[in-house]
């Protein structure tokens, strides 16, 4: 079996949505890596897709979601011992019309203010980014 440190990582596109003080979390769910983390919506960037045009498919399929993907937030990068992941976040807002979040095809989905937002409750690559959030959350 080849050694998880020497595949390249997955790319994964994030949104940052913040609407009215507080942010979408998405939960993962059971059976998958990290199952029960709550997490900023994304997923996986197909070979040769925009990562842009990548979280827009994942928050349609995830939560039913039309959005626009502005500026990238933040990236990081983490090594879990099965694989490592480098994360895009992007700040994403909601498309004129576009429906609430729905649990489509995750376990959960709730709107976070910033005392929700703990380290524990998220998968070890997203929590570098979580200052970052909440400082975005406060109120000005
Ligand atoms: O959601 P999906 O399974 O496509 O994500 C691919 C990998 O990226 C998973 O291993 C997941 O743990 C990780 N991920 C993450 N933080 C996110 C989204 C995905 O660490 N916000």
């Amino acid at each position: 079996m080849t050694d998880a440190s020497s595949r390249p990582p997955v790319l994964v596109a994030a949104a940052v949505l913040v609407e009215e003080g507080r942010v979408l979390l998405t939960q993962r769910k059971r059976g998958t890596h990290l199952a029960g983390a709550w997490e900023f919506p994304g997923g996986k960037v197909e070979p040769g897709e925009d990562p842009r045009a990548a979280l827009v498919r994942e928050l349609g399929e995830e939560i039913g979601m039309e959005v626009s993907v502005g500026d990238p937030v933040e990236v990081t990068f983490h090594r879990y011992p099965e694989k490592s992941v480098l994360l895009l976040f992007f700040a994403v807002t909601r498309a004129p019309g576009s429906p609430d979040p729905q649990a489509l095809d995750v376990a959960d989905v709730k709107w976070a203010g910033p005392g929700e937002l703990h380290d524990e409750l998220f998968p070890p690559a997203d929590v570098a980014i979580l200052s970052k959030v909440r400082a975005l959350l406060a109120p000005r």
